[in-house]
């Protein structure tokens, strides 16, 4: 853990016995605001935690105070559109990286989630809210549109109407606001934030972890795509489920009138 962790500058990545990994922004004294080198780091984490079978589900988190206050704006205030092509499109893929870990993901968003910082709680699968959290897209007022997925994702979540008139303001939302729109799965006060993510992702991953992935890719490319093509991919997913141990196990269980035991394969 203290080598892993050698390699982070911005991030602090835990694990727990139970396979629930926390990844926490750590950069405070600019809000968590998201530099280059942090979404790169972000990138790179997600590659490991995806990669570790010990690892079953993963919370973000920016801790107690703040999510995240955005794309770093000193970093970009000086910028040409080039600059931002290059750099910037490369570097976002980091976030694609977080929405692509084939396990379940939550967000436990507590204080301002804004640009790029809700952004990122966006490409969670689920996000937990404190009663203290704030959700927004800034970039408006600063000249600019959501660059990290905010016009794409948002409105697929909340619907369009809901979404430009958060991307067109620039105004906060609070988070039962947030609640109301179906952005935030649950809102629950700050010092249960962490215990409410990993409580929600034990309800997760009590559930075989090959079938949650073929879940997660379901809905995420169903999302992407037209119906009928959802469906082939749904069809393709859930028939090769039975080929795993866990499909015999979960069936036999329920036969058996017992708790299945999964072993992810
Ligand atoms: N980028 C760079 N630095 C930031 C930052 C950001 N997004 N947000 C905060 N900081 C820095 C501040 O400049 C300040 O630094 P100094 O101490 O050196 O002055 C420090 O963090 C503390 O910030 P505040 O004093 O403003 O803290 P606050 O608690 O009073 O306010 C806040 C918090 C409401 C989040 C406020 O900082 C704020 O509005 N931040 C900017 C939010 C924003 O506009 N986000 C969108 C960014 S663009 C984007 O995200 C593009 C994209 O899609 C990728």
């Amino acid at each position: 853990m203290g080598m892993e962790n050698a390699e982070f500058r911005y991030l602090v990545v835990e694990r727990d016995e139970e396979g629930i990994a926390v990844l926490r922004l750590n950069r405070p004294e600019a809000r968590n605001a998201l530099n280059l080198e942090l979404i790169a780091e972000l990138g790179r984490a997600a590659d490991m935690l995806a990669r570790d079978d010990t690892v079953r589900a993963v919370i973000v988190t920016g801790g107690e105070e703040v999510f995240a206050a955005g794309g770093d704006i000193k970093e970009m205030a000086g910028k040409y559109a080039p600059d931002m092509l290059n750099a910037y499109g490369a570097d976002l893929s980091g976030f694609e990286k977080i929405e692509r870990i084939p396990k379940p993901v939550i967000a436990a968003v507590s204080g301002y989630a804004l640009g790029g910082g809700c952004e990122l709680a966006l490409v969670c699968d689920m996000i937990v809210a404190s009663e203290t959290a704030v959700f927004g897209m800034p970039e408006i007022t600063l000249g600019i549109i959501p660059g990290a997925g905010g016009t794409q994702r948002l409105p697929r979540l909340v619907g369009p109407h809901r979404a430009k008139e958060m991307i067109f303001t620039g105004s906060f939302f609070d988070v039962h606001a947030c609640r109301e729109m179906g952005l935030v799965n649950s809102v629950v006060p700050v010092e249960r934030l962490m215990e409410e993510a990993k409580e929600l992702a034990r309800r997760c991953i009590r559930n075989g972890a090959v079938a949650l992935a073929c879940a997660k890719a379901c809905v995420n490319e169903g999302m992407n795509t037209d119906l009928y093509t959802g469906l082939a991919y749904e069809r393709k997913c859930f028939s090769l489920l039975f080929s795993t141990e866990d499909q015999k196990e979960g069936m036999q269980a329920f036969i058996e009138k017992r708790k299945p035991a999964f072993k992810g394969r």
